[in-house]
């Protein structure tokens, strides 16, 4: 799978452009604060319609103006080609070969894409919310399934924690029996988003610590483990003296260790970005073996902190043959690691030429 172009208007600085990529490397080049991260953000966005360093979409939109519009054509196996528009006006919109998606949602599997990027050392010693979304978007791109799920439990627990707050809050009309009726719906698509899971988590071990072993020349060993917030009724009462759902998915964490330790509390920096970026590639893996198609790679200013070994290992990988998206300021630091074609853009206060 391949984006072939890319039209862009009003998206952060890039006031309007219409790009013609290589189905193989691309490479983003410019100085600081040019618009390269921007452009990366711009094919994200056409993949999951949200971006990955803001969950607020009005600051996308180019200062002054009333909304953005990105439209792709994405190649996909045996050449079949896909029309992806995604815009915000008043709100947001998704149409695909000129059909509006009822739900934005929807999109995603359409056009899959990862992101590398430097605050994906957050993967690793941030917030169990970040590793949550992680496999939240890895999961839905490659099961509709899941996505589904997901959204049924995110409704019941919304539902849920409504009637709660009203029991704590002494409300007229609810009834601590009413809760009992959400309880068995929460349990069910609780069970289901465990199960994925966990099946996926295992997956993406297995891959990690290969891929893990290999970056650092066979000295660390990398593990990830699932930590699931098994749904539990029995902690009723003290859900309604607070309000909220105390077990459940919403809760899951991963866990990861580096030689048997934590990694989150007790890895240096430098082994935190390397664990962060095997799990990354175990994504890259994951989706091929679910999807059968290599997803778009956006790799943003991936060099500039790495040592040799490890820059040298993440080429190899993003070499095999998938299309990627590569930013840096120095065109020598990435060509000299690319082998085969590409094709350079270059940023410059919004402008992007290639
Ligand atoms: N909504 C917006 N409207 C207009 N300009 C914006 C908007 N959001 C961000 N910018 C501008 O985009 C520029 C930053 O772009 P970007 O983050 O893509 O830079 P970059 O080329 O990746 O730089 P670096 O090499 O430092 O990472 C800044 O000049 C910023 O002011
Ligand atoms: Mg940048």
């Amino acid at each position: 799978m391949y984006l072939s172009s890319l039209q862009i208007r009003n998206f952060r600085n890039i006031k309007e452009t219409q790009l013609q990529f290589n189905p193989r490397v691309n490479i983003i080049l410019g100085k600081n604060g040019q618009g390269k991260t921007n452009l990366l953000e711009a094919i994200y966005f056409l993949g999951i319609a949200r971006s990955f360093r803001t969950s607020c979409d009005t600051v996308l939109i180019t200062q002054g103006m009333d909304g953005f519009f990105l439209s792709g054509i994405v190649v996909q196996q045996h050449n079949i080609q896909d029309k992806i528009d995604v815009f915000l006006e008043d709100t947001k919109k998704v149409r695909i070969n000129n059909k509006f998606l009822p739900r934005i949602i929807d999109l995603i599997g359409h056009f899959q894409v990862i992101i590398f990027f430097p605050e994906d050392l957050h993967l690793v010693k941030g917030t169990p919310d970040i590793r949550r979304r992680f496999l939240d978007i890895l999961l839905s791109q490659s099961d509709p399934q899941y996505l589904h799920y997901l959204q049924q439990y995110h409704k019941i627990h919304k539902h849920r924690n409504k009637m709660l707050w009203q029991l704590k809050t002494g409300q007229e009309g609810a009834a601590i029996s009413d809760i009992d009726v959400w309880d068995i719906q929460l349990q069910e698509t609780s069970n289901r988003i465990i199960k994925a899971r966990k099946e996926s988590i295992k997956v993406l071990d297995g891959l990690s610590t290969g891929i893990h072993h290999q970056i650092t020349t066979g000295s660390e060993i990398v593990k990830i483990s699932y930590k699931p917030s098994v749904f539990n009724k029995e902690k009723r009462f003290d859900e309604i003296r607070k309000g909220h759902t105390l077990s459940g998915p919403h809760l899951d964490d991963m866990c990861f260790q580096i030689n048997g330790i934590d990694a989150k509390k007790f890895s240096s920096q430098g082994q935190q970005r390397t664990a962060a970026i095997s799990l990354r590639l175990a994504e890259m893996e994951y989706l091929y073996q679910q999807i059968k198609e290599l997803p778009v790679l956006l790799l943003d200013d991936v060099c500039s902190e790495l040592d040799d070994v490890r820059k040298g290992y993440l080429m190899k990988a993003v070499n095999q043959g998938g299309q990627i998206f590569i930013t840096t300021t120095e065109l020598d630091t990435v060509r000299e690691l690319m082998d085969g074609e590409y094709k350079v853009f270059t940023v410059k206060d919004g402008l992007i030429i290639g």
